[in-house]
């Protein structure tokens, strides 16, 4: 069985090519240096480009796959949650490919794509615990079984790669601000600047726009106060919170559901405290942990695939 599938939620167009559960090509068109120099991802832009980039990216997947597009059995896609306009354009990409070619087609959630990423190439038991961390989202999945998303928390204002974004403007630094503020973070190991945690709001839910208001507060405020900032201990201090935090909720959630299995997502996985912290977390709780290749952390079309042969694989049972 051959698989193609598209994911466009944000400002990457992706395709991928599976033969069954195995990821034979994995396109995808990035549109970072588009949005630079806007500070972020603006939509409208996010959809354009698209419109430009999907056919180059089909074409280089199918080439990279050795695969014709004839010999297609399914196409997937993303098709929630995300931008409006950049998931319109996968999704009539997806729906012209299905119609011409008169086979199925599935539509899927972008989040279970990112847990199913740690699916390529593992071999995960249930139950499983999920912590998703990117641009968009922050949330902790329990899975029972396949395709069984039980959300035990997620952030209830801004979601964790955002704030590190919205915090990095504020300190000069370019966009994507997650890399950005780890690069200046690696250059210090001292946390010289208490930067408050929020409030529990409840066991598993998660709030990043009291980090994001109270780190931008004590910049304003040493700098009203001409008190030199050391950027270095001030990204540290930042990232730091934001890991601790995430790590504290999730180990509570090991604790009350005792999963075989604990698995990272989402793009600031990429962040080496993240990884590092997240590892020694589950190893003091007896949990195997899985971290997801950095390709398949960020946005990407072989998670989506990878949920696609499973989501497909479950029905037929039924
Ligand atoms: O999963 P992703 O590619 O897209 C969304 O679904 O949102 O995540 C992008 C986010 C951005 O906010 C970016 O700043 C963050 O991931 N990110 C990082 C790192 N690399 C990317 N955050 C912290 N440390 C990193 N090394
Ligand atoms: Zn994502």
């Amino acid at each position: 069985m051959y698989i193609l599938a598209i994911e466009s939620s944000c400002d990457e167009f992706s395709v991928a090519i599976l033969k069954d559960d195995k990821i034979l090509s994995n396109i995808i068109s990035s549109q970072i240096e588009d949005h630079k120099e806007y500070g972020g991802v603006v939509p409208e832009l996010a959809s354009r480009l698209h419109v430009q980039n999907f056919n180059w990216v089909l074409s280089d997947s199918l080439k990279k796959a050795k695969v014709s597009i004839d010999e297609i059995n399914y196409i997937v896609y993303t098709a929630n949650p995300g931008l409006i306009g950049s998931l319109i354009i996968g999704k009539i990409v997806a729906q012209t490919l299905a119609q011409y070619l008169q086979i199925p087609l599935l539509p899927l959630n972008h989040l279970h794509g990112h847990v199913y990423s740690a699916f390529i190439d593992n071999k995960v038991e249930f139950p499983a615990i999920a912590l998703i961390t990117s641009g968009g989202h922050t949330e902790i999945t329990l899975m029972k079984d396949h395709l069984e998303f039980e959300i035990l928390g997620s952030t209830q204002d801004d979601a964790i790669g955002e704030c590190f974004d919205k915090v990095a403007i504020k300190l000069g630094l370019t966009y994507p601000g997650g890399p950005a503020i780890e690069k200046l973070a690696k250059q210090s190991n001292e946390a010289k600047y208490k930067i408050p945690k929020p409030r529990d709001i409840n066991k598993y839910d998660f709030s990043f726009s009291g980090i994001k208001t109270g780190s931008i507060n004590l910049l304003h405020k040493l700098k009203q106060s001409n008190i030199e900032i050391d950027l270095n201990s001030f990204a540290y201090s930042f990232q730091k919170t934001c890991v601790e935090y995430v790590i504290e909720k999730l180990e509570k959630a090991i604790k009350e559901y005792k999963p075989k299995f604990v698995i990272l997502g989402g793009g600031v996985s990429a962040n080496s405290m993240l990884r590092s912290e997240f590892q020694a977390m589950a190893k003091i709780n007896n949990v195997k942990s899985i971290i997801p290749k950095n390709e398949y952390c960020t946005d990407n079309a072989a998670m989506i695939g990878m949920l696609g042969y499973v989501t497909i694989q479950e029905e037929g049972k039924r």
